[in-house]
């Protein structure tokens, strides 16, 4: 256990801040050690992967749980699908390339995101058109006041979008030691989210699969492969999205909106342009970095806290700024979003 601990390098927004207290866990008997300590009895804790998910405002008073727990394997596979398995502290990305290099495809869509794979149920984290959930079977997770380890399914885990038991009764209760993924035998490329359909027909695939033309009987393009879609994918992040280590940032900042159907066919005669997604029980999500960009907030910054010049739901650190920069950034954000769409923004990452 360290006091006085700098967290710069353990937040992807850059913030030079300290915990009071933080300990390494390389092996799971050290967690309990670490809560354990009388000097740490009583304060609160913060669980860290890759601190890519947070906002730090200020010095932490209390424990840091570095969770650096490696390791990754193939458990077994039925007639349907291959079961992967992966410890918390293991990188999320790093962990995505191996499960293709074993020939498991299904995580491709979620290549590049920033994090542990521990912090990845935490948020549901989801991108171009696949959200973890699809591809989650359990994991293990050790409650801190009790000791005690648990197995967790999708249900108890109560995932929806950004959204789960961990960030709500969970919240800062349970350390993921590690997650167990589903990978369907029957996979099917999963490659019509906009960005990427376009991305991969520059690289002469086909969002969907090999099809010949009724009417000029060619051949459509190739389907693509889940290597293709992986990379095609990683293509489309580094257009768009800060690399935290040029730029501080936590990936968007707010999520998307969801609005009920009459808010939105008012919204949407008075801004046609306006980017939605129809929603199964009949609400509708909106573009949130469309509803910032349209108020004129791209590239602007307050201090060195900025919204990117390349998508407009993600905040990022020029150099300098603090939390507290950031938040102010983001409530006046908030603020204009409100006054001209009526509609509220909810902070995605974890704001302390
Ligand atoms: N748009 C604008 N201006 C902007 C940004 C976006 O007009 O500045 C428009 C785009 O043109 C597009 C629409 O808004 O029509 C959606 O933009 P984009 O495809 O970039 O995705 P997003 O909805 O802004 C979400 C996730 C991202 C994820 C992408 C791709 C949330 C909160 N964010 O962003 O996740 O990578 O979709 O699936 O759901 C993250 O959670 O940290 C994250 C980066």
């Amino acid at each position: 256990m360290i006091a006085g601990y700098p967290l710069k390098a353990h937040n992807t927004f850059s913030f030079d801040v300290r915990a009071q207290f933080a300990c390494r866990i390389e092996r799971e008997e050290q967690l309990l050690a670490a809560v354990r300590d009388p000097r740490v009895a009583g304060l609160p804790r913060l669980v860290l992967g890759g601190g890519s998910n947070v906002v730090l405002t200020g010095d932490f008073a209390g424990l840091v749980l570095l969770v650096a727990l490696r390791g990754r394997r193939i458990v077994r596979e039925d007639a349907d699908a291959w079961y992967v398995e992966a410890a918390g502290g293991e990188p999320w990305h790093e962990f995505v390339a191996w499960t293709l290099e074993q020939g498991l495809p299904g995580l491709e869509n979620l290549a590049l995101i920033p994090g542990t794979v521990g912090a990845a149920p935490i948020q549901n984290i989801g991108a171009y058109g696949l959200e973890m959930c699809e591809r989650f079977a359990s994991l293990r997770a050790i409650e801190l006041a009790s000791g005690e380890a648990l197995e967790l399914d999708a249900d108890a885990c109560r995932f929806g979008y950004r959204d789960s038991f961990f960030k709500r009764e969970g919240r800062e209760r349970f350390v993921i030691t590690s997650v167990t993924f589903r990978l369907p035998k029957a996979w099917q490329p999963r490659a019509g989210y906009a960005d990427l359909a376009r991305e991969l027909a520059a690289r002469g695939c086909a969002a969907n699969a090999g099809q010949t033309d009724d009417a000029t009987g060619a051949a459509a393009p190739a389907a693509p492969t889940a290597q293709a879609i992986f990379d095609a994918v990683v293509a489309v992040r580094r257009a768009k999205l800060p690399d935290p280590l040029e730029l501080g940032n936590a990936g968007s900042f707010f999520k998307n909106p969801v609005i009920d159907a009459a808010q939105f066919d008012a919204l949407k005669h008075r801004e046609p342009e306006l980017v939605s997604y129809p929603q199964a029980d009949g609400r509708v999500k909106l573009a949130a970095g469309w509803l910032i960009d349209r108020c004129g907030w791209k590239g602007r910054a307050l201090g060195a806290a900025a919204v990117h010049d390349r998508q407009a739901l993600v905040l990022v650190n020029r150099g300098g700024a603090s939390g507290a920069q950031v938040l102010a950034l983001a409530r006046a954000i908030q603020q204009d979003v409100r006054e001209k769409f009526g509609v509220e923004l909810e902070a995605e990452p974890v704001c302390l």
